[in-house]
């Protein structure tokens, strides 16, 4: 870096240099690997979920998730419901200013339609300890089918920057083992 002007006026018109040519194609090879190797983890590896969008609006995915809510719901913490949904059936998760609505327990082994959607604007949907992430918009629903097979406490952090409260926006999984 220099704080002077290059001694060259016209320094823009020097013909790049071998070694920067190299390097540029190795970027550039590099980039196109990559390309394909996403295509590739999709399959072999554990990222890129399988993972289906469709419309929706706030009202009816809340109308969903309230159902869910009012017919599920096992126990409160702290005024926040915990909802244990019966295995392969359509589990909602609500995304909101600013928190994951309701909290959710799953068993271990078995499978569930998880529905993400959120309220107002772009949340993300990041699972800790595992790092599942996944961007929430409104007006859709992402849809994975989930078989958790670790039992245990998971928390849902928001990853996408969405306000004064974004820091707050945590949300809880519980995985049970019932055998
Ligand atoms: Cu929601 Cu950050």
């Amino acid at each position: 870096m220099a704080i002077t002007p290059p001694s060259e006026r016209i320094w823009w018109k020097e013909p790049i240099a071998r070694v920067e040519l190299w390097w540029i194609l190795v970027a550039f090879l590099w980039g196109l690997f990559m390309f394909f190797m996403m295509i590739y983890w999709h399959g072999a590896g554990k990222q890129n979920l399988s993972s289906e969008a469709y419309r929706t609006t706030p009202e009816i995915f809340m109308a969903k998730t309230q159902a869910m809510v009012d017919q599920h719901t096992v126990r409160n913490e702290s005024g926040f419901a915990v909802v244990r949904p019966p295995p392969d059936s359509d589990v909602y998760l609500i995304a909101r200013l600013w928190q994951w609505w309701p909290s959710l327990e799953l068993e271990k082994d078995k499978s569930y339609r998880l529905h993400l959607a959120s309220m107002d604007w772009q949340h993300g949907f990041s699972l800790q300890p595992v790092n599942i992430n996944l961007s929430v918009h409104p007006g859709y629903e992402m849809v994975l089918t989930i078989t958790p097979d670790v039992a245990g406490e998971y928390t849902v952090v928001c990853n996408e920057f969405c306000g004064i409260g974004h820091h707050l926006m945590l949300g809880k999984i519980y995985v049970v083992d019932e055998t």
